[in-house]
């Protein structure tokens, strides 16, 4: 498929990123939406640095970010050439995010348990700080969805917390800091990222996808990892 036929249903989705699937029932960024950047690019900005040097971009790329949010990744791959596609389950992100894009931006509204792209059509798929906020059934079905439609031979580059273990004391002073965030962010976001966790975090649902990991980072004091993802050819 070429770039141009990007824009094409069923592949493309509006770049309003509303396709009129119905009202949501609930957004838990709602509130959060026009200040989440503010409040947490300070902490993710050097995140995002080195998840653009782990997965580079490459022109004429198609990337595919689940669990886009404000766009930031996006913006970032964008700048460098790529054509850049999102799905987010929230409105009020997805309308920041389509203010960084402006209509190049291919974005969705959507549950990406089941994403409306055909197989095998992104050249790379990222999730950062987005498997973690899902329940185990969710994130495992999320997975398998990035998966197939990462083309054969393509990259996924995952982003999220890590179980650890935890460097003595600059881990520890992170994870009391992330403990905070993460219950504020509400019971069932908390209860998620618990047994996220508690689960091992991204290594078991690489695994279950049937993905090979090709460079791990763990950062923050073992409280984060990296990972650049290969689907096999
Ligand atoms: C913590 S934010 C991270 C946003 C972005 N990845 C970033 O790096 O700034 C998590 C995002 O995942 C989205 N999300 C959570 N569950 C989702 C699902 N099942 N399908 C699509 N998006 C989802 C949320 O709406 C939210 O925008």
């Amino acid at each position: 498929m070429k770039a141009s036929e990007a824009n094409d249903p069923p592949f493309g989705a509006d770049s309003t990123g509303n396709r009129g699937e119905g009202p949501l029932t609930h957004d838990p960024y709602r509130g959060l939406a026009t200040i989440y950047d503010a409040c947490t690019e300070p902490f993710n900005a050097g995140l995002r640095h080195m998840g653009l040097k782990l997965a580079p971009p490459r022109q004429g790329q198609r990337v595919l970010e689940v669990g886009c949010g404000t766009g930031t990744n996006l913006l970032n791959y964008q700048r460098a050439g790529s054509v850049v596609f999102g799905i987010d389950l929230s409105p009020r992100m997805l309308a920041q995010a389509h203010r960084k894009l402006g209509t190049a931006g291919r974005l969705q509204r959507g549950d990406a348990v089941r994403m409306p792209y055909p197989d095998a059509v992104f050249d790379l798929t990222v999730a950062m700080l987005t498997l973690h906020e899902m329940s185990r059934t969710t994130r495992g079905h999320v997975m398998v969805e990035m998966a197939r439609v990462t083309r054969s031979g393509g990259r996924l580059l995952l982003i999220d917390f890590h179980p650890g273990p935890l460097q003595f004391p600059k881990g520890y002073g992170i994870k009391a800091f992330i403990l905070m965030v993460e219950r504020l962010a509400g019971r069932e976001h908390f209860r998620n990222y618990r047994d996220f966790i508690a689960q091992g975090g991204l290594s078991p649902l690489i695994e279950a996808a049937g993905l090979q990991v090709v460079r791990q980072r763990i950062v923050s004091g073992g409280n984060l990892t990296l990972v650049r993802v290969r689907k096999s050819p």
